[in-house]
C-alpha cells in the first residue's frame, strides 16, 4: 500500500471514530436540548426521526467516501519535484458516468420508501370516538393564540397546556402572513397559512414536562422572537388549569378599580380582553390577559413574567419586539405603569 494511501486511510479512520464517538456519546455529554429533533418525545416526532436518522447516516457514508477519494487523489497525484507541464488530460469515462448516475438513483429510491411510509403514517388519524383534543392555533404578529374546544371554553396565548398521554390535533391558521408551528421534540413543522387550516397531530408524552416551540418560517423582523411553550400536564392539573382559564379573573375587578382604569387611560383596552363582570375589555386584537399573571412568560415567550419585564414591555414593545403591533407607551407615568403591572400580575 502506498504511504499516501495509508495516511489517508488513517485519517478517515480517525474521522470515523470521532463520528461514532459523537453518535454514542452519553446524554450527559450532549444533553437533550430543549429544541432538538433527535430527542423525540411523541409518536409523531419518532416517525420523523425514523426517516431522518438513516438519511443522516447515508449522508455521513457518502461524505466520508467522497472526501476520502478527494483527499487521496489530491495527495497521491500532487505535483512531484521536477515535474513539468500539465498532467495527462482525461475525457469521459463511461463506467464512472454510469456509476455516479445509478448510485444516486438507488439511494433516492432507498430513501423514498421510509419517507413515503412515514409520510402516510403522519396523516391526521381517524378519530371516530372523538377522543382527540382539537385545538385551533392562530399565528399572530408575533405571538400565538390557542383556542380550545367549546366545551373547555379556553382561549389563551403563547403557553399551550396539553393533558399527558392524549391524542392532540392542532389546527393551524394565521390572521396575517405565513408562520410555521414547530415544537421539535413533539412534532414536525407545519405552516400556518392565512385563509386555510392545516393540521398536525401527536400523542402527548405521558410525563408532565415543558417543551419549547418556535416559529420556523421567516415572518418579519421579530420572527426569531415568536416563541411559545408547551406544558404537558397530568390529567388533574390539566383539568384544573382549563377550568380556571375558562372562567373570569378571580381578582375582584370593576371598570373603576385602579388597574382597569389605568389600562383604559393607557389605551390597553383597545386591544386586550380581560374577562370580569361588566368588563369593557373585549378586544381580541392582542393576547387575552384574563389570567396573564399565571403565565411564565410574556411578549410571545421572550421575557420571563416578572414585574420589571412587564413594565419594560409596556413602555417599549417596539424596542423589545421590532414591528410588534403594540405601540410604545413610554408616555405613561411611572405610577400608571406600576398600577397596570400590579394589576396584571395579580390576574392569576
Ligand atoms: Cu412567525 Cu416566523
Amino acid at each position: 500500500m502506498p504511504p499516501v494511501l495509508r495516511r489517508v486511510l488513517a485519517g478517515l479512520a480517525a474521522l470515523g471514530l470521532v463520528l461514532v464517538a459523537l453518535g454514542c456519546a452519553p446524554e450527559s455529554l450532549f444533553p437533550p436540548t430543549h429544541q432538538s429533533t433527535v430527542y423525540p418525545e411523541t409518536d409523531a416526532a419518532r416517525l420523523i426521526l425514523d426517516v431522518y436518522r438513516p438519511i443522516t447516516w447515508i449522508m455521513v457514508v457518502i461524505f466520508v467516501v467522497v472526501e476520502g477519494l478527494l483527499l487521496y487523489a489530491a495527495i497521491r497525484y500532487r505535483r512531484k519535484p521536477g515535474q513539468q507541464g500539465n498532467p495527462r488530460q482525461i475525457h469521459g469515462n463511461t463506467a464512472l458516468e454510469i456509476g455516479w448516475t445509478i448510485i444516486p438513483v438507488v439511494i433516492v429510491i432507498a430513501i423514498a420508501f421510509p419517507t413515503l411510509r412515514n409520510l402516510w403514517a403522519l396523516a391526521i388519524p381517524e378519530d371516530p370516538n372523538g377522543e382527540a383534543l382539537h385545538i385551533k392555533v392562530v399565528g399572530k404578529q408575533w405571538w400565538w393564540e390557542f383556542e380550545y374546544p367549546e366545551e373547555l371554553g379556553v382561549v389563551t396565548a403563547n403557553e399551550l397546556h396539553l393533558p399527558a398521554d392524549r391524542l392532540v390535533v392542532l389546527e393551524l391558521t394565521s390572521d396575517n402572513i405565513i408562520h410555521s408551528f414547530w415544537v421539535p421534540r413533539l412534532s414536525g413543522k407545519r405552516d400556518l397559512v392565512p385563509g386555510r387550516s392545516q393540521a398536525i397531530w401527536f400523542t402527548t408524552p405521558s410525563e408532565p414536562a415543558m417543551y419549547y416551540g418556535q416559529c420556523a418560517e421567516l415572518c418579519g423582523p421579530s420572527h426569531a422572537l415568536m416563541r411559545f411553550r408547551v406544558f404537558v400536564d397530568g390529567p388533574e392539573e390539566f383539568a384544573a388549569w382549563a377550568a380556571k382559564e375558562a372562567g373570569p379573573t378571580v381578582v375582584p375587578s370593576t371598570m373603576e378599580s385602579d388597574g382597569p382604569a389605568a389600562m383604559i387611560a393607557g389605551g390597553c383596552v383597545a386591544c386586550h380582553k380581560i374577562d370580569f363582570e361588566g368588563s369593557f375589555f373585549q378586544s381580541r386584537l392582542g393576547p387575552i390577559l384574563t389570567h396573564v399573571g399565571s403565565r411564565s412568560t410574556i411578549a410571545g415567550g421572550i421575557l420571563d413574567n416578572t414585574p420589571d419585564n412587564m413594565a419594560e414591555w409596556i413602555r417599549f414593545p417596539e424596542r423589545l419586539k421590532p414591528g410588534a403591533l403594540m405601540p410604545n407607551n413610554d408616555w405613561l407615568t411611572d405610577e400608571q405603569v406600576d398600577t397596570i403591572v400590579a394589576y396584571l400580575q395579580s390576574l392569576e
